[in-house]
């Protein structure tokens, strides 16, 4: 069991890998950009990477900074942990992506570039995959954070569940994934 101590938008992304059954691939846009584990971004990249590695599972994590990837690829080396580190922008990876996706961690940059990143990804959902938003709280013009084009058209189309829980400070993490799952 993988403590996350007070970051709590690991505890949520942990709990959430945990609703999926039959993990196989894992895809994340927006990796860390920091090397420290701070509950205000989340460290992200290295509790999926070490989760996914005790589950057998492909972990895939994608940036635009090239700068990130080589910092965290320094990270995954220290424990050890296989990921994909893939350097480009999550809307085209996930455009060409060939693979049924079974959780997806949506921590890019904005409402419009994330609503992107989740059409692309939505035809290759497996039926019982979830997929975590980060910083779904209010900020800005926006209600929803980067969910904010997400969630109004999941709750539009109806047959999801997307619950928004808060994670750490004034920090929210939308899990959606099919009513039926
Ligand atoms: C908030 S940080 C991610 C934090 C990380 N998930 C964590 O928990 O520590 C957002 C990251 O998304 C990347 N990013 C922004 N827009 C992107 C895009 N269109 N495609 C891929 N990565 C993007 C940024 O370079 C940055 O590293």
């Amino acid at each position: 069991m993988i403590k996350t101590g007070a970051n709590g938008k690991a505890r949520i992304l942990l709990e959430s890998l945990a609703l999926v059954s039959d993990l196989r691939v894992v895809v994340e846009i927006g990796s860390i950009r920091i090397p420290i584990d701070t509950a205000s971004d989340g460290y992200s990249t290295i509790y999926l990477a070490r989760a996914i590695e005790e589950l057998e599972a492909i972990f895939f994590t994608v940036d635009i900074n090239q700068a990130s990837l080589i910092m965290a690829a320094g990270i995954l080396l220290e424990w050890d942990i296989d990921t994909v580190l893939v350097h480009g922008d999550g809307a085209d990876f996930l455009r060409q992506f060939p693979l049924v996706i079974d959780f997806l961690h949506l921590d890019g940059s904005e409402p419009e570039t994330t609503f992107e990143q989740f059409k692309y990804a939505e035809p290759k959902l497996s039926p019982s995959a979830v997929v975590c938003i980060d910083d779904c709280h209010s900020y800005g013009d926006w209600e929803w954070g980067k969910g904010n084009k997400v969630i109004p058209y999941l709750q539009e189309k109806g047959g999801w569940s997307v619950v928004v829980q808060p994670s750490a400070f004034q920090y929210k993490t939308a899990i959606c994934r099919r009513a039926t799952a």
